[in-house]
């Protein structure tokens, strides 16, 4: 049968695929692509308090993915509404924010509960949402070209349809087989996105999935990969591979492009945490020697690099100061130039000018 892209694919083939997805230049791209991992999640080991600059490169991954989705805020307003009071925060941040939120939960349900089922994508794409649909059960969902509007793919109709695929799906990702998990995730990837089970949303979702299967696996302990950002910049080629799988079988390129993701991203994610640790190490440095005895302490400068914007409330939350005391810290770390005031409706953040800098670039 011919593929047509306006007609439901429903007769989207199980997984695993039939053809070989172990040819010698996928092996040699996995093993590239798991060492760059690896050195990824013996960082983590290394860094004190992990906690500490996971928030900040979810953040990042949070704007990424909803990039993609041309939910566009700037990096700015972002760190401002993670940490101010605010109700005015812009409908773009917002599902931002959500997309951090349904990260950090399926990460915690998968601490309970090993597994990735329907439910969890169902969970998932709620919370991204905010709302409490499920799986689709009207007709009309399709992915079209941005641009021209013209439909690229019409996904598989049906709710029984759906939640059989995705049944097939859970079971693969259970399955014992000895192919490599990063090759499985290519494949799984693929499979959600073609499956399509919700009437939006489903490019995030799978996004997180992807991380989730990662940590799943052992192949990470804290859901930091900044694996977004890599998609988003190379939008068009994942677009046309994800097609050429569908309208072709073509497995290879599509394996390779996202083994690649993973590789850069590592790096990427492995660099980037290194230089939040050696400004911080910098930032305790100065602090030492500029601040009076009685304000300086490790716990203060590690508080102002949970994200670029503090408030003496994290102090205060972090055992550090009560809350005047707080205040005059805050006040001694502008004075030295490591932060600077922000007024934000009626209150006052403080921004870690260099931290900011880092993670705008
Ligand atoms: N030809 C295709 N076949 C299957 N899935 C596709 C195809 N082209 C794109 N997709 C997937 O569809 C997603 C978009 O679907 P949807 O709008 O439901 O998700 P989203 O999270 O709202 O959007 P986005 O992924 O743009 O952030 C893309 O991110 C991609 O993963
Ligand atoms: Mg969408």
């Amino acid at each position: 049968m011919v593929f047509n892209a306006k007609i439901p694919y429903n007769d989207l083939p199980p997984l695993p695929p039939e053809v070989d997805v172990e040819t010698k230049t996928i092996l040699k791209e996995t093993i590239a692509a798991r060492s760059a991992l690896a050195e990824l999640k013996g960082l983590g080991a290394t860094i004190p308090n992990q906690a500490l600059l996971v928030d900040s490169l979810i953040l990042q991954e949070a704007k990424a993915s909803s990039e993609i989705e041309n939910i566009i805020t700037t990096s700015d307003a972002l760190f401002q509404a993670f940490t101010a009071k605010t109700k005015q925060t812009d409908p773009s941040t917002k599902e931002v924010l959500r997309y951090r939120e349904a990260l950090w939960k399926g990460y915690n349900d998968l601490k309970d509960r090993p597994v990735l089922t329907t439910n969890l994508f169902i969970e998932l794409v709620r919370t991204i949402k905010e709302h409490s649909g499920g799986i689709r059960r009207m007709p009309g969902t399709a992915v079209a070209n941005a641009a021209t509007g013209a439909v690229i793919y019409t996904p598989p109709e049906g709710e029984t349809v759906i939640r059989d695929k995705l049944k097939n799906l859970e079971d693969f990702i259970h399955a014992e087989d000895d192919l490599d998990p990063l090759i499985k995730l290519a494949l799984i990837h693929y499979q959600f996105e073609a499956i399509h089970p919700f009437a939006d949303g489903n490019g995030r979702t799978g996004r997180i999935i992807n991380i989730l299967f990662l940590v799943l696996n052992g192949l990470l302990d804290l859901p930091v990969l900044y694996l977004s950002k890599s998609i988003i910049e190379q939008k068009n080629d994942y677009y046309r591979l994800l097609r050429q799988v569908t309208e072709k079988g073509l497995w290879e390129p599509w394996i390779l492009f996202m083994l690649k993701a993973v590789k850069d991203t590592a790096i990427f994610t492995r660099e980037r945490t290194l230089a939040i640790r050696a400004l911080m190490n910098e930032t305790m440095e100065k602090a030492k020697e500029k601040l009076p005895a009685r304000v300086y302490s490790k716990e203060l400068i590690e508080t102002i690099f949970r994200q670029p914007y503090t408030k003496g409330q994290f102090l205060v939350d972090a055992g550090i100061a009560r809350r005047q005391t707080a205040a005059e810290y805050l006040k001694e770390l502008e004075r030295i130039g490591i932060l600077k005031p922000h007024k934000i409706g009626k209150e006052t953040l403080f921004l870690n000018v260099d931290l900011y800098g880092l993670l705008s670039k």
